[in-house]
């Protein structure tokens, strides 16, 4: 990872330097924030509609309170900033998107739109690359029926995509943006560009966190369930025992996102890349929890639209490719994930 200069660059710009991590204060912006600052990054610039945590601000080189569906924030980033690099983590998750789909379309495609122009902006002023780092997800995928789901086992990046939620509909669409936007933006103008943005995609599984708990996903049984016994909360699992899909804990998806974004280009045989860590049942989860918090309280309760988004959701993701590209290789299974991370890590949080 390179130490991006703090100040004014050495192109005489009167602009400072920044990389941009947007839904900063979300559950991958922590991580992510932490571990770039630790990376010796000082060039970091966060955005959240809510105020970020001191911590998180004081890893910062500014931060803004503010809406990426804003483009007179997006008109102030362009004009303050020499911006190398894009993280746009902002988005509304599967489960709160469903309530409020068209608000859940503002923020994570126009919100997404919003930054792969400014990026593009930004590549035409200073005249470098933009890279461009988007959060996708297994919720792509869309299965209409488990018989289908069980039997394809682990989906490549280009089977199945066919989602069945907003947010999968949002994510698929960005994308093929992303895409875009990298290979054929504006490409009848005479003054287009040809390369301004390096546009880099990791598709998560359900991501667990010992540090935050997370709020309007629909993987959230996983994590809810763990951080529930942890508090010695009893928990309702709103899908089925048997019910599978692949996961990771956040310590690895930041680190596969770090390393997605340190790869030569030349290494990338595409723009988007599966990871995933180990294929968990519900089932499974609760019996670890229940292992290790003896008194932990789960029942199951299926909530059958709930359920439904998760049955159309593969049960394992295939990632050769990331392995292949760019050297991806899980840290965890299921059982290491619970003994070296998950459960210590709870355990002192809640003490
Ligand atoms: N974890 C996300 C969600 O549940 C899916 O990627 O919304």
């Amino acid at each position: 990872m390179t130490t991006a200069p703090f100040s004014t660059s050495d192109r005489g710009s009167r602009r400072n330097a920044a990389t941009l991590i947007t839904g900063a204060g979300g559950e991958v912006g922590h991580g992510l924030i932490a571990a770039l600052h630790a990376a010796g990054r000082r060039d970091l610039v966060g955005i959240d509609i809510r105020e970020l945590d001191r911590p998180q601000r004081e890893r910062c080189r500014e931060t803004f309170v503010g809406d990426v569906c804003d483009t007179t924030l997006i008109e102030r980033l362009q004009s303050m900033f020499e911006i190398t690099e894009i993280h746009q983590l902002a988005a509304i998750l599967s489960t709160r998107a469903e309530f409020t789909p068209e608000a859940a379309h503002d923020v994570n495609v126009g919100g997404t739109i919003n930054l792969l122009r400014l990026a593009a902006d930004q590549a035409r002023s200073h005249g470098d690359l933009v890279k461009f780092l988007f959060p996708s997800s297994i919720a792509v995928h869309g299965f209409a029926d488990t018989e289908t789901k069980y039997a394809a086992g682990a989906v490549t990046e280009d089977e199945h995509t066919r989602p069945i939620t907003m947010y999968g509909c949002n994510k698929l669409y960005c994308e093929n943006l992303g895409r875009y936007y990298a290979h054929h933006y504006r490409q009848l103008a005479r003054d287009r560009l040809d390369h301004t943005l390096d546009f880099r995609c990791l598709r998560f599984p359900g991501l667990i966190s010992a540090e935050t708990v997370p709020s309007g996903g629909t993987s959230d049984y996983g994590p809810e369930m763990i951080h529930a016994a942890a508090e010695g909360k009893p928990y309702v699992c709103f899908v089925r025992p048997d019910t599978r899909i692949p996961f990771m804990t956040m310590p690895e998806a930041i680190d596969a996102l770090l390393k997605l974004a340190a790869a030569e280009a030349d290494q990338l045989t595409r723009c988007v890349y599966n990871v995933r860590s180990f294929s968990a049942s519900a089932q499974e989860i609760a019996e670890l929890v229940r292992e290790h918090f003896p008194g932990a309280k789960i029942t199951f309760e299926p909530d059958p639209q709930r359920q439904q988004m998760v049955d159309s959701w593969p049960a394992d993701v295939d990632d050769t490719a990331a392995r292949n590209d760019w050297g991806w290789l899980p840290k965890h299974h299921l059982r290491s994930a619970f003994e070296d991370y998950l459960v210590p890590s709870i355990k002192a949080r809640y003490a």
